[in-house]
């Protein structure tokens, strides 16, 4: 793992993380959804990258008024189950703790366990579930939020 680096998604990654989010999602967002992003108020797009500088992975998160949400989160297919998630996950919180939220909120398939592990081992807990929520296949979603102030160091 060494010199994987983070920094800001810009307008010339979109491409690559539009293939990354094809990749990993049945309904993926749409290129225009991540264009979107890159400019909403609070929203912010980090990027993994690897020693070639390489995108390996990407997250999306939005703060508003002490309340954080991760929008989307995903890494490359081919280099799952090294790490680059969880680093991912930490570079969305300190985005949320450095833009003063509180809390952070997020919503996952009921059947993702590598998602849903994954947001466990950072602090989050299931706060609710949203029936039906997701399509393509139709599947409930579990509803999870994350105390910033009580996590501990994850
Ligand atoms: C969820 C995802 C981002 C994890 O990325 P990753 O780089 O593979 O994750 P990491 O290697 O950093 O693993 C971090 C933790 O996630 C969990 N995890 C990751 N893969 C897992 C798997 N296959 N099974 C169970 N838990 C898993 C574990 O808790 C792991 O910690 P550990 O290694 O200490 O056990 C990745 O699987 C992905 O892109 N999935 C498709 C997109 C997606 O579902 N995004 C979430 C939408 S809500």
């Amino acid at each position: 793992m060494t010199d994987i680096q983070l920094r800001l998604c810009t307008e010339m990654d979109l491409d690559t993380v539009y293939t990354i989010e094809q990749r990993s999602f049945s309904t993926p967002w749409s290129r225009e959804s991540f264009q979107s992003a890159l400019t909403a108020v609070g929203t912010e797009i980090w990027l993994l990258t690897d020693e070639n500088e390489k995108i390996r992975g990407f997250g999306c998160v939005m703060t508003i008024a002490g309340d954080g949400e991760v929008l989307n989160i995903a890494v490359d297919p081919d280099y799952r189950g090294m790490g680059y998630g969880d680093k991912l996950l930490l570079a969305l919180l300190d985005s949320a703790v450095r833009n003063e939220a509180e809390q952070v909120f997020l919503e996952v398939r009921e059947s993702n366990t590598a998602a849903r592990n994954l947001y466990e081992k950072h602090g989050f807990q299931p706060i609710g579930i949203r029936k039906r929520y997701y399509s393509n296949p139709t599947e409930d979603a579990v509803c999870m939020c994350c105390d910033l102030q009580n996590r501990g160091n994850n």
